[in-house]
Parts: structure tokens; sequence; C-alpha cells
């Protein structure tokens, strides 16, 4: 298939890209490139690349895809809560407008990257789907109102899928270290220590980038009638872990001392996700990777390329490096290029 996929420079689509061209699409990528640079080891190839703001995509430029995978958004929690209105306009307005735009342009089929922090404080039981949603900041609201404009716009023509996945880990070149488990790792190799700044006792599902890639490419080559609409948790429970199993994990795999500060977070969120949902749709999408592979994996990658300190805490934090260009004056304070 020809595919069109957003966010191709970030975190995610780093990874998604190989993995799509491996099963044989045809893909193209379009990214504002704020990460592009930023890259831990061996530069990537990158597909062919439409540098844009999704803010500004036409109907032209998603003509002869037959399908787009939507990853770009401003990625995360802090971020969003940075700028909520750049939030909606960005995560929700333009999102949805891409989705509008792909089916006036004939795309066949959109998959749409959502989250499982839609369910919010869910408590310990398992929550599926069918669950109430409880986004708490803009960043999860916003996925809770693309999910409801894509039921709108899916027919019989325009296949739309919601993709909620767990909070991602591993290892990818354009690495983030503002995620739980390779921030622990990063921050366990730099200083000794597993630093843990809530009580530990929130659950957190998490999946590996790369299944998080296999997953967008069965949903991709899955039957219409099969995935047509729906939302899918994309993880595996034996990944539903507290935040103190991980920095138990990391300490394993490190050997670093587990630090539990205590302190009462700002992350109200905790929830333990059902995924058979997943696994009855697209049985052939395997969830591998475990939290200590992904530990490990990550200890290897930091080592081998010489994650800094500077690295750490700056070019793979999504919110350092959007004030860098702020400051550098390549961003305006609406996130677009002057
Ligand atoms: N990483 C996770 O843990 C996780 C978990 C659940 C869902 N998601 C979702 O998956 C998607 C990808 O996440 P990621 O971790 O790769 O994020 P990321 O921040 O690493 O990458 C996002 C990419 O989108 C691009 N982008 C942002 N705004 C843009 C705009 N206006 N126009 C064009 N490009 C723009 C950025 O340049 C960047 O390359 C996001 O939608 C995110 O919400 C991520």
């Amino acid at each position: 298939m020809r595919v069109l996929l957003t966010g191709h420079q970030g975190y995610l689509g780093t990874v998604m890209a190989p993995v799509l061209a491996a099963a044989g699409h045809d893909v193209v990528g379009l990214d504002t490139g704020w990460f592009a640079g930023n890259v831990l080891g061996p530069v990537p190839t990158d597909p062919p690349t439409l540098t844009r703001d999704l803010r500004e995509v036409t109907v032209a430029d998603l003509e002869g895809f037959d399908a787009v995978i939507h990853l770009a958004a401003l990625s995360n929690d802090p971020l969003g809560s940075l700028a909520p209105e750049i939030t909606y306009d960005i995560n929700h307005h333009a999102s949805t407008r891409l989705a509008r735009l792909s089916k006036e342009a004939g795309v066949g089929r959109f998959l749409y990257s959502s989250t499982c922090s839609v369910y919010g404080a869910a408590g310990s039981g398992l929550v599926a789907e069918d669950a109430e949603l409880a986004p708490f900041t803009p960043y999860a609201v916003s996925k809770v109102r693309v999910e409801a404009d894509l039921l709108d716009l899916a027919d019989d023509s325009f296949t739309t899928v919601s993709l909620r996945n767990a909070t991602a880990f591993g290892f990818s070149p354009r690495l983030r270290a503002d995620i739980v488990l390779n921030n622990l790792v990063g921050y366990a190799l730099l200083t000794g220590e597993v630093l843990v700044k809530s009580d530990g006792t929130p659950w957190r599902p998490l999946v590996h980038a790369a299944d998080i890639a296999e997953v967008f490419t069965a949903a991709l080559e899955a039957p219409a009638e099969t995935v047509q609409g729906k939302a899918l948790n994309v993880g595996d429970e034996r990944n539903n872990v507290t935040v103190a199993e991980i920095a138990e994990a990391v300490a394993s795999v490190t050997g670093a001392e587990v630090r539990i500060t205590g302190e009462a977070g700002n992350d109200p969120r905790s929830y333990r996700v059902d995924f058979s949902l997943l696994r009855r749709t697209l049985p052939t999408a395997r969830v591998r990777h475990s939290i200590l592979d992904g530990a490990r994996e990550l200890v290897t990658a930091y080592r081998t390329h010489g994650l800094t300190a500077a690295d750490f805490e700056n070019r793979f934090v999504r919110l350092a490096r959007i004030r860098e260009l702020q400051e550098a004056g390549a961003l305006d304070a609406g996130l677009r290029a002057p």
C-alpha cells in the first residue's frame, strides 16, 4: 500500500517507518522535523519526506495514498499542558482536519495513534475499550475528541481505527528520555540511582515501540470489516506494572539502587488495561517485548552510543527541544515557523 506516515521523524515514527517498508509498503513521511536532527547513534534513513506542518496540509498532499497513519502530535501530557490551546489546535483540530481531507482525497484507511491516557485514574481493575473515559489533560482530551470525530467520518469508503497505545518504551534513534522506562534507565546509568519521584504505586501499562509498529502494520493490512470504527488498546497485560515494579526491573538490569521519594506526584494517571480485544481483532500482531527486554536493550544502546547528561536532560526531552527552537526563533509562540 502507499502510506502517508505523519510524525515519521518522531520517537515512534522512526521505528515504524522501516517496519512498514519491510512489510512491503511504500511509505512517505510528513513531519515538521522538530526532532529530526536529535538522534542517538547512527542517523536513520528516512523515507521520502514532506516537511509540512499538519495545520497546513492540503487535499493535494494526500492524493494517491491508500492509507494515512497519523502519529504527528504534541505528544505528551507536560507538553500538552504547557500550551493547551496549541495542543487543541494541533492534536484535535488539525488531526480531525487531516482525516476529513484524507477522506476527500480518496484515502481508504486512517489509523490514529491514540493513548491509554484516555482512561485517566481508573483504579486497579482492568479497563477495556468500552470503559468510561476520564481524560485529565488537554493531551488526553484531544485524543478522545479525535476518536469521536473519526467515528463520524467512518463509512464504507473510509475505514478508521484508533489505536490506544500504552506508554511506549525501548530504543529509537530519535530517543525520548521523558517516558518512564527510558527515563529510569538513563538516570540509573548516569547517576547510579533509580529515582522514582512519587510513591511508586500508580499502574502504568507499557509497550515496546517496535511492538506498536507491528500492531499498526497489522491494523493497516487487516480486512476493513474487522477493524472499522474500532478503538483498540495496544499492549499486553504482562506489562501492566506499577512504577515501583518498573524501578525494580531497572535496578535488576543496571545494578543501581532504587530510591522512592514518596512525594505526591502531579500525575494522577493510574490504570491497568485489558488488551484482549487487540488479540482477538489482530491475532497475527504479537506484542513480544517485556519490560526487562526493554531495560536491557536500553542499557546496551545508551552505553554503546554514549548517552550524556545533556542528551538526557535536553536533546531527547520534547519540552526542552520545543523551548530551544522557540529561543532560537525557529518557532513562534503558536509553534509555527515564522
Ligand atoms: N510515546 C508514547 O509513549 C506514546 C504513547 C501513546 C500514544 N502516543 C502517540 O503516538 C504518536 C507518536 O508519539 P511519539 O512518541 O513518536 O511522539 P514524538 O513527539 O516523538 O513525535 C511526534 C512527531 O510529530 C511531529 N509533529 C508535531 N507537531 C506537528 C505538526 N503540527 N505538524 C507536523 N508534524 C508535527 C514532531 O516533529 C515529531 O517528529 C503521538 O500521537 C502520541 O500521542 C505516544
